[in-house]
């Protein structure tokens, strides 16, 4: 079968050193051409990942006819623009988180989705990691009992304020970088959407952006809470809390590529002297978004993270923005 050919816009660091190399192992898809606004950048990642075409602006990938289908991971303002205008010169578009600032933008991207009757997909890479489909499966069969709530932490330190989190007005801060992480995963795994949210931020006083939050999310069947900070000792972590028992995501988003990762169930027992550790293959997590991405685009069926399921959480972060100013619970306007 032929695979998917696909141009990237721009040379990020996330394609050039995980996306591309990943998706170049993805039986699905073919990296088939690069773009930057500098010559010698994109000349640069052509060489290194060995990509058969190499432009030097956007627009101009767009213009190939062979390409199939983008991956955009250009900064976050730019996102809602270079989506539309992919979608507008026939590509289907695989777009980096989070895929819009605002719900109308995204209402925006899907009325052109719709236009065009091409696919876009949210680069929510966890939703297809076998080890969120185990967890949402047990969890669903009953294994902690009935889940009541749900804590979240996601941290690394990071403080060079060139780098595009720490700018606001391109969509820099913690909560759009990595705050829409335990967001997604509370709405996954709950398969419910929030009725009122409330947030504390923490500002970062040279940039203007968010470095630390915490967050509740009041779901019809429980409550969700995370904190996330772009100063402090990198950690990540996601608990489930059922009426029996506890299930805990070991990494919950950076799930390496060559190791496997564990789930831990508790029963209970302070001292984890109960623990039940279950093993989850190590795959990698991006090659198998390219395959799955591309597979709805050859058997044309819904695509992974669809643009409801953006909206949605992108409702729900609007919504947590909007308390902060307030100082109130806010409802997430779907
Ligand atoms: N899913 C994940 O695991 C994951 C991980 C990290 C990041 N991300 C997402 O991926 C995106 C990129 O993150 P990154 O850290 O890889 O970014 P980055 O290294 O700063 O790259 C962004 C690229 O965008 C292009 N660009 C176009 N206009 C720009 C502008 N005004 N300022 C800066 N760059 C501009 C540049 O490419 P050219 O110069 O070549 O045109 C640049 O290399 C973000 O949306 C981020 O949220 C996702």
């Amino acid at each position: 079968m032929d695979k998917i050919k696909w141009g990237v816009l721009g040379t990020a660091k996330i394609a050039c050193e995980k996306v591309i190399p990943a998706m170049k192992k993805s039986k699905f898809s073919e990296v088939y051409a690069i773009a930057s606004r500098t010559e010698v950048k994109a000349e640069q990642c052509q060489k290194k990942r060995n990509i058969p075409f190499a432009y030097t602006s956007y627009e101009a990938l767009l213009k190939n006819k062979d390409i199939q289908a983008v991956y955009i991971p250009l900064p976050n303002h730019l996102h809602v623009e270079w989506t539309i205008k992919a979608l507008k010169a026939g590509k289907h578009v695989l777009c980096e988180k989070p895929i819009a600032l605002s719900v109308n933008d995204l209402k925006k991207i899907r009325k052109t989705a719709n236009e065009t009757g091409l696919k876009v997909s949210e680069a929510f890479m966890v939703k297809n990691h076998p080890q969120w489909i185990q967890t949402k499966k047990l969890i669903d069969e009953g294994k902690i009992g009935k889940l009541q709530s749900i804590h979240g932490f996601f941290s690394y330190y990071h403080t060079d304020r060139n780098d595009i989190r720490y700018k606001y007005k391109e969509g820099g801060g913690a909560m759009w970088d990595i705050g829409c992480y335990p967001v997604f995963a509370s709405r996954f795994i709950f398969d419910e959407e929030p009725l009122k949210v409330i947030a504390l931020l923490k500002y970062d006083k040279q940039s203007g952006v968010d470095i630390l939050n915490s967050a509740i999310l009041d779901f019809p069947s429980g409550q969700a809470t995370f904190t996330v900070g772009t100063q402090l000792v990198p950690y990540q972590r996601m608990q489930f809390f059922g009426s029996e028992k506890m299930l805990e995501i070991q990494i919950p988003f950076n799930a390496p590529p060559a190791k496997t990762t564990d789930l831990y169930i508790k029963q209970g027992d302070l001292f984890d002297k109960d623990k039940e550790t279950i093993q989850i293959e190590s795959i990698n997590q991006y090659t198998i978004q390219a395959d799955a991405f591309s597979q709805a685009i050859i058997n044309n069926t819904e695509v992974s993270v669809t643009l409801d399921n953006s909206l949605k959480n992108t409702a729900v972060i609007a919504a947590l923005f909007k308390s902060v100013r307030s100082g109130k619970w806010e409802v997430p306007e779907y």
